[in-house]
C-alpha cells in the first residue's frame, strides 16, 4: 500500500477547495485519454461545500460533465426527499446546477422494499465502470470518503455486518446506532480505486482520526479484522489522501 498523504486546512473553506482541485485533476486526466470519469460521492454533510464548488465557476467549466459517470458510496434506506437522504443533498448541491450537462449520475435506490435487489442492481450499475481493479472489482478514478466520530466510513459501522462482506460490491447494511438500514459499497470496491479522498472536518473528528492516523494498526498485515472501518480503506493499488481541518486533526 502507497503511504498516505495528509494535507492540513485552516478550515472546511479550504479543505473543500483542494477537494475540488482533485476532484477536476482526476477528472481531467481521465477525460483528456477520451475515457470516462467516473467517481463515487458520500453523502453526509462535509462534502456539501465541495459539491457547490464544483457546480459553480471556476470549477464547472474545468470539468468536461458530459464524460462523467458519478456513483453514490452509500445512502439511508429513506424516500429520495428525505431529509436525510443523501441524494437529496448531492442533488440539491450538485446535480441541480448541471441539468443539461450531459453527467451521467446513477443514483442508489435505498427507498426500496426489497434492499437486497437494489444492492444487486446497483452492483449491475457499476459494472458500466472499467475495472477490473484488484480481485475483478470496478476501477472507480475517485471515490470521496467522509468519517464518522466512531470511526465509520460509507455506511461500514463499527460492528455492523457489512464490515466482513469480501465478495460484493454493494450491499444493505444494518446500523444498530440509528435503527435503519443502508445501502453502501463495500471495503473491496473502495479500496480498488485509483484514489480515495477522506474528507473530514470538525472537532468532533480528533479523537477517531487520531486512531486512524496517530496510531499503527495494531492489526498489520490483517487490516480486514480492525474494528476501526476507516482504518480498513487501504487502496490495494491507488492512492489514499486525508483532507483535514485544524480542528479534526488537533490530536495527530
Ligand atoms: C453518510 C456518509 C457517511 C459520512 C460520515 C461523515 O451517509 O452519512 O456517507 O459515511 O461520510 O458519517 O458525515 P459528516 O460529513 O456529516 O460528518
Amino acid at each position: 500500500m502507497r503511504k498516505s498523504d495528509v494535507r492540513i486546512f485552516d478550515n472546511l473553506e479550504g479543505l473543500s477547495l483542494e477537494a475540488a482541485e482533485l476532484f477536476t485533476e482526476a477528472a481531467s486526466r481521465r477525460t483528456a485519454q477520451g475515457r470516462t470519469f467516473t467517481a463515487a460521492l458520500s453523502g453526509g454533510t462535509t462534502p456539501q461545500r465541495l459539491f457547490h464548488l464544483l457546480a459553480s465557476a471556476p470549477f464547472l467549466e474545468r470539468i468536461a460533465w458530459s464524460n462523467a459517470h458519478l456513483f453514490q458510496v452509500d445512502e439511508r434506506a429513506v424516500p429520495v426527499d428525505d431529509p436525510q437522504s443523501n441524494y437529496r443533498m448531492i442533488r440539491e448541491a450538485l446535480l441541480d446546477r448541471l441539468s443539461g450537462s450531459g453527467l451521467e449520475f446513477h443514483r442508489m435506490q435505498a427507498e426500496r422494499r426489497d434492499l437486497e435487489a437494489a444492492a444487486d442492481d446497483y452492483a449491475a450499475e457499476l459494472r458500466q465502470v472499467p475495472g477490473p481493479g484488484d480481485g475483478g472489482f470496478p476501477r472507480l478514478d475517485l471515490v470521496l470518503l467522509g468519517m464518522g466520530p466512531d470511526g465509520h466510513t460509507a455506511s461500514l459501522f463499527p460492528g455492523s455486518a457489512g464490515l466482513d462482506e469480501q465478495a460484493r460490491w454493494v450491499i444493505p447494511n444494518y446500523v444498530e446506532k440509528f435503527k435503519m438500514y443502508r445501502l453502501t459499497l463495500t471495503f473491496a470496491v473502495i479500496n480498488a480505486a485509483e484514489q480515495i479522498v477522506f474528507m473530514v472536518a470538525g472537532a468532533d473528528k480528533a479523537e477517531a482520526l487520531r486512531g486512524v492516523l496517530g496510531t499503527p494498526s495494531a492489526f498489520g498485515p490483517q487490516p480486514g479484522s480492525d474494528p476501526v472501518p476507516a482504518r480498513r480503506i487501504q487502496p490495494a493499488n491507488g492512492r489514499l489522501t486525508w483532507l483535514l481541518d485544524r480542528e479534526a486533526a488537533r490530536l495527530l
